[in-house]
């Protein structure tokens, strides 16, 4: 019998003592899941591209009492990652947690899309969380004392969700494929990978997503609550409750799995 299963009920989500990086945090699903692990005890590292609003971000959880830490960071590149995880080493001795949240969505049909718009989606969803994944695990396999990664996907990683994000959907597919094998790498070490795949969430990105076959983001999302069986657009902290128990000890014996928050979505 594992020793957690003597632990307290209201102690198997406390992340007291334990650091985590959440990227693209300075809103929507990342700042909720920050949020979340913040109130749990963990210190947390709020990276995104957009600095300011991570410091906004980081400002608002430590006017709360929570520790934070914002850092300017595009995941897609390996100078910016490397220079997030030693600042996060800086800031606390040893690194728990890794939430792989930055994404990006544009919607763009097939036969109108540069390949500079397919690379970059490809390079802030997949090649972001890989590279983030390779430092942290380091980092993790180093400290020896196991760790936890939750990569974001989306129902995309399954099925798709709108016409004009193949090129999304591939890193998302994708990052469900790379999540399974770094589950079996990782494995040995004690280090759980695991992702949740988002349903329609209401952030600020799927507000300024662009128009999608000429249909403008608010009546996409009035469409696609139709089609939701529990009949709401999801909000960030759906999300952030379930990185929260990825992140902690309720979820020990869980690796390689798929999590999918969709309020029922993909049964219609
Ligand atoms: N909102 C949804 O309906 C939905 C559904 C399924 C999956 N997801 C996934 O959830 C994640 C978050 O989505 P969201 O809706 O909260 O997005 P959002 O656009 O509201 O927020 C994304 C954050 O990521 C940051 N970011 C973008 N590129 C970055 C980069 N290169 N490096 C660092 N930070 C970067 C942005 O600055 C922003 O703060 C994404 O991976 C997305 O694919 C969202």
């Amino acid at each position: 019998m594992s020793t957690l299963s003597a632990q307290p009920v209201e102690d198997l989500l406390l992340l007291t003592g334990r650091m985590a990086v959440v990227t693209g945090a300075a809103m929507g699903i990342g700042r909720a899941i920050a949020g979340r692990l913040a109130e749990a005890g963990a210190a947390v590292v709020l990276a995104d591209l957009d600095g300011e609003a991570a410091m906004q971000a980081a400002g608002e959880l430590s006017s709360k009492g929570r520790e934070a830490l914002a850092v300017q960071a595009d995941v897609a590149h390996d100078d910016d990652v490397a220079a997030l995880f030693d600042a996060a080493l800086a800031w606390r001795p040893a690194l728990h947690i890794l939430v792989n949240n930055a994404g990006i969505f544009p919607a763009t049909p097939v036969l109108e899309m540069t390949a500079f718009e397919y690379d970059r989606v490809q390079n802030v969803n997949l090649r972001g969380a890989f590279l983030c994944s390779r430092q942290a695990g380091r980092i993790m396999r180093h400290q020896g004392a196991g760790g936890s990664i939750i990569n974001i996907t989306s129902i995309d990683a399954l099925h798709p969700s709108g016409v004009g994000l193949a090129h999304y959907d591939a890193s998302k597919h994708g990052l469900w494929g790379f999540t399974k094998n770094l589950a079996l790498e990782l494995a040995p070490h004690g280090i759980r990978v695991n992702a949740i795949a988002p349903g329609a969430i209401d952030t600020p990105g799927v507000a300024d997503m662009a128009t999608i076959s000429d249909i403008a983001a608010d009546e996409f999302l009035q469409a696609f609550t139709a089609r939701v069986p529990l009949h709401r657009i999801g909000d960030p902290d759906d999300i952030a409750r379930m990185a929260l128990v990825l992140a902690s000890d309720a979820s020990s014996y869980m690796t390689g799995s798929q999590v999918v928050v969709d309020g029922g979505y993909l049964l219609t």
